[in-house]
């Protein structure tokens, strides 16, 4: 077959994502060549183990010399499924250079180094692609640079982290312990190599940094995003939340915040159970955005998993495909063409649930209420309902506050005496209180 007949691609690494390309591309190969008019193969692929990978050799070329890759005339794609920032980052930039069109679900690079490759992509005038990036196999990418390119966005709200939602939904409907649910989403291939990622929140952080840059066309840097993990989550915590009619999930969201520019944060949330991603359960991921034509519009389906995310790389190879048949490449790079301020958590509001260990005697409640109150920050919600030892369990709903009258809230009752514990402090988003 010559050159005309096929596009050819190079594939860096053959693991959960990169095996489901293999399998995708094979099974659905007939159709895939009718919708693009050329037939699409891997031919070569990059490995740092021949060995492990020998079961591959009989179909692919392997190679540990990436120039064996970028240097071979038939290959027009390099599609990146190593994951990590190097080598990952540099082979792209390489594979770039010599005009390759590339195909990434690396959200460690795009969130850190997207302008550089964009602008690498735009020299060589090829195409870099990366819907995998986001959400697994849901389209998200794609619809907020084309779909919904006549909007203003003023927000997009998701959850984007398929390991922490499985832990949260295991804990919540099967009261499992957080080891047990991380244990779970790990043999399940959900979470990445290393979990802290994951559970930390960094992980939803890339991928609001993402979606925040292409939703408001102005770059969010990774350490703009405020990020809050899911560690210090506990089945008291859930349950409250439930006796509230609120769930508990990991939240990324970036929002217009008036003139104070944009906000993006990644932290665990009290959400009504009537919200539409309330009923976001397991390793699904959704991704709900407002835009001033479109009013809102909700993106639902697997976030991680080995097929599921191959149809989203297998996309951006197809759409690769037809640049290449109909000769346009590089027709929507870095849409970054605004530089918005960016709003610090400590101006964005919102109401707080809060559970303390406090002494079980008289006047400790009114205490509570004046630090709080010094403060401005107004109480919706006072429960007690266990002992705890010696102390006694309270738990707080506040109103619609700043973070940083809550952080000086917090300092001042962290240390008042009839204070114990502060065991934990999380966000509510709620459209009625906020
Ligand atoms: P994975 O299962 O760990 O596979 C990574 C592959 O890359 C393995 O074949 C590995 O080879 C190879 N590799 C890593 N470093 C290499 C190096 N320096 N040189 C040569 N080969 C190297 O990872 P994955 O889950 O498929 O993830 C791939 C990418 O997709 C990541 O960017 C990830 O964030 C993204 N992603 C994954 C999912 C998911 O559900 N898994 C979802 C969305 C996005 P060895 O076997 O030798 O280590
Ligand atoms: N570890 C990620 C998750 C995989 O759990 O969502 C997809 O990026």
């Amino acid at each position: 077959m010559t050159k005309e007949d096929k596009i050819s691609i190079g594939l860096l690494g053959a693991g959960t994502v990169g095996s489901g390309v293999l399998e995708l591309l094979q099974k659905n190969a007939a159709s895939i060549a009718q919708k693009v008019g050329k037939q699409i193969q891997v031919t070569r692929i990059f490995v740092r183990d021949l060995e492990k990978y020998a079961h591959l050799a009989e179909s692919y070329a392997l190679t540990t010399d990436i120039d064996d890759i970028v240097n071979d005339p038939q290959i027009d794609i390099v599609v990146e499924l190593m994951g990590g920032e190097e080598p990952a980052k540099t082979l792209m930039l390489y594979a770039l250079a010599h005009k390759k069109h590339v195909v990434t679900a690396n959200k460690d690079v795009v969130a850190k180094y997207g302008r550089e490759l964009f602008d690498a992509a735009e020299a060589n005038q090829v195409d870099f692609l990366f819907e995998a990036s986001v959400g697994g196999g849901i389209p998200i990418i794609r619809p907020l640079k084309q779909c919904l390119a006549a909007n203003e966005i003023q927000e997009v709200m998701g959850i984007v982290n398929g390991t922490t939602n499985y832990m949260l939904t295991r804990m919540s409907q099967q009261g499992m312990d957080f080891a047990d649910a991380l244990a779970e989403a790990q043999a399940k291939g959900y979470a990445e190599a290393d979990p802290t990622a994951d559970v930390g929140g960094l992980d939803a952080a890339r991928k609001i940094a993402i979606l925040s840059s292409l939703a408001f066309n102005s770059r969010m840097p990774l350490d703009k995003v405020h990020v809050e993990g899911i560690e210090k989550i506990s089945k008291h915590d859930i349950e409250y939340a439930r006796e509230f009619g609120y769930c508990i999930k990991l939240l990324a969201i970036a929002k217009r915040e008036g003139e104070n520019g944009i906000n993006a944060r990644v932290h665990p949330v009290f959400l009504p159970v009537s919200h539409p991603l309330a009923a976001v359960n397991d390793v699904f991921n959704a991704i709900f955005v407002r835009g001033d034509a479109i009013g809102e519009a909700m993106f639902y389906g697997r976030g991680a998993g080995k097929l599921p995310t191959a149809s989203a790389v297998c996309a951006d190879i197809i759409d690769v495909a037809r640049d290449i048949v109909h000769k346009g490449a590089s027709r929507i790079l870095c849409t970054c063409f605004e530089e918005t301020k960016i709003c610090p958590i400590e101006k964005v509001a919102n109401p707080y649930y809060i559970r303390l260990l406090v002494a079980d005697q008289p006047g400790v409640l009114s205490a509570i209420a004046a630090a709080f109150g010094a403060q401005q920050v107004s109480l919706r919600t006072v429960v007690q309902k266990q002992r705890v030892g010696e102390y006694a369990e309270l738990v707080l709903i506040t109103y619609a506050v700043p973070d940083s009258h809550m952080r000086m809230a917090m300092q001042t009752l962290a240390v008042l005496p009839a204070v114990a514990e502060v065991s934990n402090i999380i966000r509510v988003e709620d459209p009625h209180f906020s």
